[in-house]
């Protein structure tokens, strides 16, 4: 143990405090025991006759059942959309898509203790995380390209900008309501109707989003939610009546999608995995870095497509660096998604807690130096303690896979060259993350990083005007701000 890293063990450690608990009350959300598809503005039973459980990842406890589309509903839900896009959507005025988009916003933001229950029941993230970001984040998208509808010809000009159609959305289950949110509110506010798929873990908040567009009094068929899992999303995305495909996944899934569209006039775009560098510069204010390493990695347990899961740390500052680090993780209070004080919450589902594990697992046997937070966890559900690995070299797996967890692998380096081609030896292109306290160096490196977006002394900061997207593998196509409207449009001029 370096110097540095003893001295700091000296200072008196962290009171532990005690919290006495503070649960957000679950009586906020009815469930139903069943749920049918929502088609063409009702509820309809499953043609397919199947249904699959949804559980409480925090204690495995079942919620309900939702139905599993087969190609027939594919079929009855696409047809429901095209139905309402020639008749009504397409025909309205735009100043009237903005007022349906206004509303919903405005009801999200009405029901959004409600929604943030949900969401943190079906998902297991943090209530304070799904109440103070993806609400909040979520009512923010709707407001924003509500702003957009009825101004698409100064978005686009002269190049008189058209809807494509039918939209044929599928989602992930780390952020379920606000990806619902960036996916609906572009597709409609560029005139187009849709229909989405939720991921099989967390259908429950797009399930409830449906009351929204019912309060909305949205026209029918405007927005149709069909729960399933990925042979629903695989039939969705090659229905031929879709027009444009977006997806937000896995790069694996990603890359089939692509192969199945190849040679279709269909639109896609793609949101795909992540393997961040968070870079932190000899000069930059510590014990910020510490809360945006922090934030970075452990924000809703990892399970972040833009998760800072690299952090490339300057040589000279590595060990107080990752001393500071160890005492800040034991500081995490892990455990029930629903009390207020809790920072990090349950893995979403068994499949992803084996997934971390296994990646854990080859870590420890490539030889990298593995610390975890001191932290009980509760019997049951799926849990994984905030871990930090050190001594990473860059060949190992954890350094290499997104891991898609609270799982964060240190690597050093000396001059900002290093930084760079180390934090750009990766598949992957989503974001990066600059500490440091010099302006000239944050410009320096963003130049360099190939990255969709860079972030300079913080770190998973959001901004509905703000496009987000990756290179590489890590997909295609932006969403947020201007250029979020466009894969939603076609141009007159051919494009
Ligand atoms: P996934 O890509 O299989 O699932 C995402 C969505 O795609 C779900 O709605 C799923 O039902 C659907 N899907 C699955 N197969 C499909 C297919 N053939 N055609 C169309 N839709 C399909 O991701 P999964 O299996 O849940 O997670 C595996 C890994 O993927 C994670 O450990 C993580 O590394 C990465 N991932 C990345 C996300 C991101 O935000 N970029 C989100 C979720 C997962
Ligand atoms: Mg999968």
């Amino acid at each position: 143990m370096g110097d540095v890293e003893k001295r700091q063990d000296r200072s008196p450690a962290p009171a532990a405090f005690e919290y006495v608990s503070s649960r957000e009350s679950r009586d906020l959300v009815r469930l139903a025991e069943r749920y049918g598809l929502f088609i063409g503005g009702d509820f309809v039973e499953p043609r397919s006759g199947e249904y699959l459980a949804t559980v409480d990842p925090s204690t495995e406890e079942p919620l309900a059942e939702v139905a599993q589309a087969g190609p027939e509903d594919v079929d009855v839900a696409v047809k429901a959309a095209r139905e309402a896009y020639e008749r009504r959507w397409s025909r309205i005025r735009p100043a009237e898509r903005a007022k349906y988009l206004f509303r919903i916003a405005r009801i999200l933001q009405e029901r959004s203790r409600e929604f943030a229950v949900m969401e943190s029941l079906n998902g297991g993230k943090p209530i304070k995380e799904s109440r103070d970001v993806d609400l909040p984040l979520s009512a923010a998208h709707c407001f924003y390209y509500a702003g957009w509808a009825d101004e698409l010809e100064y978005a686009f000009p002269n190049a008189r900008p058209k809807a494509l159609g039918v939209a044929g959305q599928v989602i992930p289950w780390n952020f379920p309501l606000l990806m619902l949110a960036w996916k609906i509110a572009p597709a409609l506010a560029a005139g187009n109707t849709v229909v989405l798929k939720p991921a099989e873990t967390t259908p429950l908040s797009a399930l409830l989003f449906t009351d929204v567009v019912r309060q909305a009094e949205l026209p029918a068929g405007v927005v149709n939610i069909l729960t399933g899992d990925g042979r629903t999303g695989a039939d969705l995305v090659k229905h031929p009546e879709v027009d444009k495909v977006a997806f937000t996944g896995s790069t694996e899934v990603g890359k089939a999608i692509q192969r199945e569209l190849a040679g279709s006039k269909k639109r896609l775009t793609l949101e795909l995995g992540g393997k961040a560098a968070n870079v932190v510069f000899d000069d930059a204010p510590l014990d910020q870095a510490i809360e945006g390493i922090v934030n970075g990695i452990y924000f809703n347990q990892g399970h972040v497509c833009c998760a800072g899961s690299r952090l490339l740390v300057q040589e000279s500052i590595a060990e107080p660096l990752v001393a500071k680090l160890k005492r800040r993780l034991a500081t995490l209070r892990v455990g029930d998604p629903l009390d207020k004080n809790t920072d990090v919450g349950a893995i979403n589902s068994r499949a992803q807690l084996e997934k971390i594990v296994a990646l854990v697992e080859s870590g420890k046997e490539e030889g990298a130096e593995i610390y975890q937070s001191p932290c009980e966890l509760p019997d049951r559900g799926y849990w994984f303690p905030p871990t930090v690995f050190t001594n990473v070299a860059q060949s190992y797996r954890i350094a290499q896979e997104e891991i898609f967890g609270p799982v964060l692998s240190v690597l050093t380096f000396r001059t900002p060259e290093e930084a760079v081609e180390k934090a750009n030896n990766t598949p992957y292109g989503l974001s990066a993350g600059v500490w440091t306290d010099k302006g000239s160096r944050i410009l320096w490196a963003a130049q360099r990083l190939r990255a969709g977006v860079v972030w300079a002394n913080t770190y998973n900061r959001f901004d509905p005007a703000s496009p987000f997207g990756g290179y590489k593998e890590s997909g295609f196509g932006r969403e947020g701000g201007l250029h979020g409207l466009r894969p939603y449009l076609a141009l007159g001029d051919g494009r």
